[in-house]
């Protein structure tokens, strides 16, 4: 294990969501951390966490390891202007695989480029106290697990990126190494095109039934915050089973709501096309 006060750090994007998240464990650690940022207001918010910002030439030549907490869409255009900057033997670490998986990084010979995407503490995690509960991001207080993937780079610089991502997104169960296109088949693909929809058309229909169909909104919440719990417990642990009557409405809903080719969205097509969507591209070449 390398001892975290000779590593240095440079944050790219530190006055961002992700940005500020990170910023904020390497400033609890021992990492020499340096923040850089582009926009005005978000500068601000880096000096107002009482963090002093670096230029980018400064802050990237100086690091071993170079956390691009910048937009998807940017990470192109950044990683062409940083690689000249970087030093050999140093380690690039973004935080979703989109760009990765589309070939837009422009990657350097020597340098290693890894992506580390955090899973969020688990909806059956244990929280044992109310940091734990508050913390629904994961980052802070409840622990979560970390998927990332190596896009080149060797088996050391891999290693140190490894202990840097726990520390960046801590307190961290585990990280799981899988190759690029995982990363990008988890997500988006099973992340956001699937669950984040799914979640988000929870919300829909219950919003339908309160404001459509009229039924008190305590009432639509008791019933609904519930059995969307079970109803995870019992189709992701199996925790009890469904009923009989229950599987016969669950089988009528897949058929009124599912497409039947949903299955698609697993083709290395399907997710060229989502990938375009997110980095706003006609299409993904590659
Ligand atoms: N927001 C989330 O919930 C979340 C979760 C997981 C991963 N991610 C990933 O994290 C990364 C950052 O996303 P975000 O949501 O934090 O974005 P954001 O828009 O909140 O922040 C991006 C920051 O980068 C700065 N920036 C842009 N270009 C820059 C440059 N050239 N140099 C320095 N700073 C620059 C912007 O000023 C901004 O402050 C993306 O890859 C995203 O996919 C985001």
């Amino acid at each position: 294990m390398t001892n975290p006060a000779d590593v240095k750090v440079a944050v790219v994007g530190a006055g961002g969501k992700m940005g500020t998240r990170v910023s904020n464990n390497f400033a609890k650690s021992d990492y020499q951390a340096s923040y850089v940022e582009t926009s005005p207001a978000a500068a601000e918010r880096v000096k107002d966490a009482g963090r002093e910002l670096t230029d980018l030439e400064t802050a990237v030549s100086g690091a071993d390891v170079i956390v691009l907490a910048v937009p998807d869409i940017a990470l192109g255009p950044v990683t062409e202007t940083i690689a000249p900057m970087l030093q050999q033997g140093s380690i690039v670490i973004t935080l979703d695989p989109a760009a990765a998986y589309a070939g837009l990084l422009k990657t350097i010979d020597g340098v290693a480029y890894l992506c580390a995407h955090p899973c969020h503490p688990s909806v059956f995690l244990e929280r044992t106290s109310p940091e734990q509960w508050a913390d629904t991001f994961g980052g802070q207080a409840a622990p979560q697990e970390v998927v990332a993937a190596r896009q080149s780079g060797t088996d050391a610089q891999q290693a140190l990126g490894d202990e840097v991502i726990r520390c960046m997104y801590g307190p961290v169960i585990d990280v799981h190494w899988v190759t690029v296109k995982q990363l990008a088949q988890l997500e988006p693909t099973l992340v956001e095109t699937v669950g984040c929809m799914v979640g988000q058309f929870l919300k829909d229909v219950m919003d339908h039934a309160i404001n459509e169909v009229g039924i008190p909104e305590p009432a639509v919440k008791a019933i609904f915050y519930g059995h969307v719990y079970i109803a995870l417990t019992n189709a992701l642990r199996g925790s009890n089973p469904f009923s009989d009557a229950c599987l016969l409405a669950m089988d009528y809903g897949r058929e009124a709501v599912i497409k039947d080719d949903w299955a698609r969205i697993w083709d290395d097509e399907d997710l060229d096309r989502v990938l375009a969507k997110m980095l706003r591209l006609e299409k993904i070449e590659r």
